[in-house]
C-alpha cells in the first residue's frame, strides 16, 4: 500500500480531498464510502471549502457510511446518521437522497444488511472508501477477529471500542453495545482506499496494519492485500512505522503524473 506521512492531521485532510476531488472531476457521479469518527473531520471541512470554492460540484455524487449503532435512534445526535448528515451531507451539499447509512433501527438487522449490500451494488459499488482506524485496528465496526470475508451485520463492539467513544455520549454507560456495520469484504470491494489516522495513539494500530503480518487480530492489515490503498498519516501517527523515512523519500519523489 502507499503511505504517505504529512506534518499535520490538517494536511492529511487537505491532501486526501484533494485526491477525492480529483476523482469526482474526473467521475461526477462517483459513489463514496463515508466514515464517521473523528478521524476523517479535516477531510470533510476541506471537502467543504472546495465545494464552498466551486472547485467541487457533489451535485451527482453518492455515498454510503460504513456503519450505524443500533439502539439509539436516529434523530439522536450521535447516531451516525446524524453525525453524516451534520458532518458530510450539508456541508458538501450532497443530495441527501442519494446518502445511505446502515439501518440500525431494523427490527430485521439481518435483512438491514443484506438491503444495504444490494443498495451499494446496485449503485455500482465503492470508487473511494475513507477509512479511520481504531485504536485496536477496527475500521468501521470490524473489530479484532472479524472475518476478512465479512459482509454487512451486527457487531458487537469491545469495551476499548465503546471506551473510546464514550468522549461522544453524556456517560460511558450511553455508548451503544452493538452496531451494523459493513464488513471487511464489503469494505474490500471498493475500488480504492483511503485511510486516515492522526496522533500518537493511533500510532501502534498503524504499525500492525502497515507492517505487520495479515491477520484478522488487527482488521485493518487486511487492506495489504487490496490492490489501490493508500495510508494518510500525520508524524505522530506516523511514529511506530519502521519504513517511515522511506515513505517519506517516496512521496517527496512522486513523479508529478502520480501526484494527487
Ligand atoms: C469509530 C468508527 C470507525 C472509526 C474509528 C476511529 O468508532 N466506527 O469508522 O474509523 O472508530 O474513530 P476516531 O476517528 O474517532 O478515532
Amino acid at each position: 500500500m502507499e503511505v504517505v506521512i504529512m506534518p499535520s492531521g490538517t494536511e492529511v485532510g487537505l491532501l486526501a480531498a484533494r485526491k477525492i476531488t480529483r476523482l469526482v472531476g474526473a467521475r461526477p457521479d462517483a459513489v463514496l464510502g463515508l466514515a464517521t469518527g473523528s478521524s476523517p473531520l479535516a477531510i470533510y471541512a476541506a471537502l467543504a471549502a472546495h465545494v464552498r470554492e466551486g472547485t467541487l460540484d457533489t451535485s451527482r455524487v453518492s455515498a454510503f457510511a460504513l456503519d450505524e449503532y443500533v439502539g439509539i435512534p436516529a434523530d439522536h445526535p450521535e447516531s451516525y446518521a446524524s453525525v453524516i448528515d451534520r458532518e458530510v451531507t450539508v456541508p458538501l451539499h450532497l443530495d441527501p437522497e442519494r446518502v445511505q447509512v446502515p439501518d440500525g433501527r431494523a427490527t430485521d438487522l439481518e435483512a438491514a444488511g443484506r438491503r444495504y449490500e444490494e443498495a451499494i451494488r446496485a449503485a455500482g459499488g465503492v470508487d473511494l472508501q475513507i477509512l479511520g482506524i481504531g485504536a485496536n485496528g477496527h475500521v468501521g465496526f470490524n473489530e479484532p477477529t472479524s472475518s476478512f470475508a465479512s459482509r454487512t451485520r451486527i457487531k458487537t463492539l469491545t469495551e476499548r471500542t465503546r471506551a473510546d467513544n464514550a468522549r461522544f455520549f453524556a456517560s460511558p454507560d450511553e455508548v451503544p453495545t452493538h452496531c451494523l456495520t459493513q464488513g471487511l469484504g464489503t469494505i474490500m470491494d471498493a475500488r480504492s482506499l483511503l485511510l486516515v489516522a492522526q496522533g500518537s495513539q493511533k500510532a501502534a494500530a498503524v504499525a500492525a496494519a502497515v507492517e505487520g503480518p495479515v491477520t484478522s487480530m488487527c482488521p485493518a492489515s487486511i487492506l495489504q492485500h487490496h490492490p489501490h490503498a493508500t495510508v494518510m498519516v500525520d508524524e505522530a501517527a506516523a511514529a511506530d512505522l519502521q519504513l517511515a523515512d522511506y515513505y517519506r523519500w517516496t512521496y517527496a519523489h512522486k513523479p508529478a503524473w502520480q501526484q494527487f
